[in-house]
């Protein structure tokens, strides 16, 4: 509310598009009228006359007859339905005919105010400051009210069904610090809408027999600014988070202990290059850090342990070793999966995680070392289960994605060019190395890898061969 709308002025409101309609008139009037305190407004579409008819509650009303966008018939039903004393003109510069028609061609300043003093007007009381605003500010509050409390209760409730599994890494502390934040913004925007609606929806609903029009409302500069800004702030704050944190769980552990996992269809392999040791489970010592070196030997692989939140891709190709940093807070049992689609059994493509003591991991290191032994079988078997040759390969006769190794030894082969072979050692040596060359009838080509001669060292796969030969 202005300044000048406390005195007892008089209010006229002129309608028209055309602004020299407006302070052409404006001049006129207060000339006409000096000495008695005069507000003008200028509007120049239907909507807002009407609503500074509705608002500002004008003691006169002067309508451009010739503006064709304001609606006149509008108006006069608006006009005739009020109750407050109000006076209209409607006003033609341009012919004769109409209602009140002046000619601007021959209208003369003489026959303005002739014009003029047919409108006698009493000095107005000011617009009583509707109680509506002080009945707004009781709704904001109690609004603002329940916006807290339904932001509490929605956030304890995201908090207590378990969304997130047990964090047991150091890396995965700033990454749930992450996620309750989030929580927290979701429970308050859903808040801030679902409050808004149900609130007006409850409060503002048409009461019985009120078929009056609801308050029309053109947009609110401030409002909009406010609410560009703050999320804008927001979004940026939580970008800073978010570096932030990616720091956090990538800090560097010099003493971390290595390890190099390798994913391939469908198996992981967990080598321990300090103590020469392949597994195919991961073995992590407490509270150590493990520096994961990560790749694979086919398609794309993705190392994931949803306990320790972190999540690497493992990349085929030498040149697209990833690292992933894990600290394991927690001693236990934890499964690695897939996270990437990667074929048919992406599914399973699960190993075990087991985090122990450090006298257990040191236990469990001297333990596989010494399994690892001179039997030339028993080692076959541990390379071909740490290579994943187990996953497609049955040892019991039963069907999978290749042959079993069953009894495969000495079989004769029918391959799919037709030709017989026999399966003996130089057979077996080049369907390891090179799968394609041989496929066996009723397999299709293209499923093994390619590259074991570079992946296995040559001793192994020979060591795998005699364990194929001891299947018998
Ligand atoms: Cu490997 Cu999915």
């Amino acid at each position: 509310m202005n300044q000048t709308e406390q005195t007892g002025a008089r209010r006229v409101l002129i309608a028209s598009a055309n602004p020299l309609f407006g302070k052409g008139l404006e001049k006129i009037i207060t000339r006409h009228w000096s000495g008695q305190a005069t507000q003008f407004r200028l509007v120049s579409s239907t909507e807002d006359m009407l609503t500074e008819m509705e608002t500002w509650q004008p003691a006169l009303v002067i309508v451009d007859y010739d503006d064709k966008t304001i609606s006149r018939a509008e108006f006069l039903q608006k006009f005739v339905a009020g109750d407050q004393p109000m006076q209209v003109m409607l006003v033609s510069l341009q012919a004769s005919g109409a209602v009140v028609v002046y000619d601007r061609r021959t209208l003369t300043p003489a026959q303005a105010e002739d014009w003029l003093s047919l409108v006698n007007i009493p000095p107005q009381p000011p617009v009583i400051p509707s109680p509506k605003r002080s009945a707004s500010m009781k709704h904001f509050v109690i609004v603002g009210v329940l916006i807290v409390i339904v932001t509490a209760l929605v956030y304890l409730f995201l908090s207590n069904i378990g969304l997130l599994p047990i964090a047991a890494s150091a890396q995965a502390q700033p990454i749930d610090d992450l996620f309750n934040l989030h929580f927290f913004m979701i429970a308050l925007l859903f808040s801030l809408i679902t409050v808004f609606l149900g609130y007006s929806l409850v409060v503002f609903r048409r009461k019985p027999g009120d078929n009056r029009d609801g308050a029309h409302i053109r947009g609110n500069n401030p409002l909009e600014v406010i609410w560009t800004i703050i999320p804008l702030g927001i979004v940026i704050y939580f970008s800073y988070l978010g570096s932030v944190s990616l720091a956090e769980t990538r800090r560097v552990d010099p003493q971390a202990l290595n390890i190099s996992v390798v994913g391939g269809q469908w198996f992981w392999r967990f080598e321990y290059p300090d103590y020469g040791i392949t597994s195919s489970e991961m073995y992590m010592p407490v509270n150590k850090q493990a520096l994961l070196k990560m790749t694979s030997v086919d398609v794309i692989h993705s190392f994931w342990v949803p306990e320790f939140r972190v999540k690497q891709d493992l990349l085929p190709g030498e040149n697209l070793v990833r690292e992933l940093r894990i600290t394991p807070t927690m001693t236990g049992e934890f499964k690695v999966r897939c996270a990437e689609m990667c074929g048919t059994q992406h599914a399973y493509m699960e190993s075990p995680v087991i985090v122990v003591s450090q006298e257990e991991f040191d236990a469990w290191v001297q333990s596989e070392l010494a399994a690892i032994g001179t039997d030339p079988v028993a080692r076959g078997e541990r390379w071909a289960r740490n290579n994943g040759c187990l996953s497609c390969h049955s040892v019991d006769g039963s069907i999978n994605v290749g042959p079993t190794w069953l009894g495969l030894y000495g079989l004769t082969h029918e391959l799919t060019d037709g030709s017989v072979v026999t399966v003996d050692d130089e057979y077996l040596w080049v369907s390891i190395v090179d799968p394609n060359a041989q496929i066996p009838a009723g397999y299709p080509p293209g499923v093994m890898p390619q590259n074991y001669q570079d992946t296995i060292p040559e001793q192994q796969i020979r060591e795998i061969i005699e364990y194929i030969k001891s299947l018998q």
